[in-house]
């Protein structure tokens, strides 16, 4: 085994055990769907519930649900008179989200929306401000699902955006042929960097994490 997976397997033998539902639903994504790495997995999951945890998040919207791991971690996270509205656009994936969450202790706390995330923004923009919005859905659509959600997010709430180093394409210069998923994740990174009303950092865990404080 690589070092590195070593390193990896001895972090998630010594951090918080995954949900046994949550074990199930990884082995079920493996199995039954194309591209399983989607799914944020042990580590991750443990550390979206943490850190919606430490925000003491009671409304958090995503976008992006596949099979609904990590909106299941956050509706771990949040208090029982909390909300996760999640939102795809993939109806059979939705299937299997929708079978977890209904075995779930947390599936009151969980809104699952089907549509184009854009296009449920849209529908549902004059909710109540977020504490915290995942952004997770297609990478190509990175900074307008930001300019969406900014006016819903409440004044030092959150947002976390996966995949921003996209699998290290983000430094590599393609031989002058870069593809649209890592163009549009190098203008959503600078536009984050460069916007005075925020901070954020660019975590490196697994695909890039970065966590964005609306000041
Ligand atoms: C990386 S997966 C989400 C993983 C999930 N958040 C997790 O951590 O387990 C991305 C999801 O975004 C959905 N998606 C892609 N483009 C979308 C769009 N325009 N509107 C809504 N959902 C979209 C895909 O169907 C896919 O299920």
């Amino acid at each position: 085994m690589k070092r590195e997976d070593l390193i990896l397997q001895y972090i998630c033998s010594h951090s918080e055990e995954e949900p046994q539902l949550l074990q199930q639903l990884n082995r079920e994504t493996h199995v039954k769907t194309i591209n399983p790495r989607m799914l944020s997995g042990h580590l991750q999951g443990r550390i979206l519930k943490l850190l919606a945890q430490m925000i003491g998040a009671k409304r958090i919207i995503e976008l992006g649900t596949f099979t609904g791991y990590s909106a299941l971690c956050f509706a771990e996270a949040i208090p029982d008179d909390g909300v996760v509205i999640t939102i795809d656009h993939d109806d059979e994936l939705g299937e299997i989200a929708s079978r977890y969450f209904s075995l779930s202790p947390y599936k009151k706390k969980i809104v699952q929306l089907t549509g184009d995330a854009l296009d449920v923004l849209e529908r549902i923009k004059q909710q109540p401000l977020f504490d915290l919005a995942f952004i997770d859905a297609d990478k190509r659509q990175y900074s307008d699902y930001f300019d969406a959600l900014y006016p819903m997010i409440r004044k030092g709430g959150y947002l976390f955006a996966d995949n921003t180093l996209w699998d290290g394409h983000v430094v590599e210069n393609g031989g002058g042929k870069i593809d649209n998923q890592t163009l549009s994740l190098l203008g959503f990174n600078r536009k984050i960097h460069q916007d005075k009303r925020l901070e954020s950092v660019i975590l490196p865990l697994r695909d890039g994490l970065t966590i964005i404080r609306k000041l």
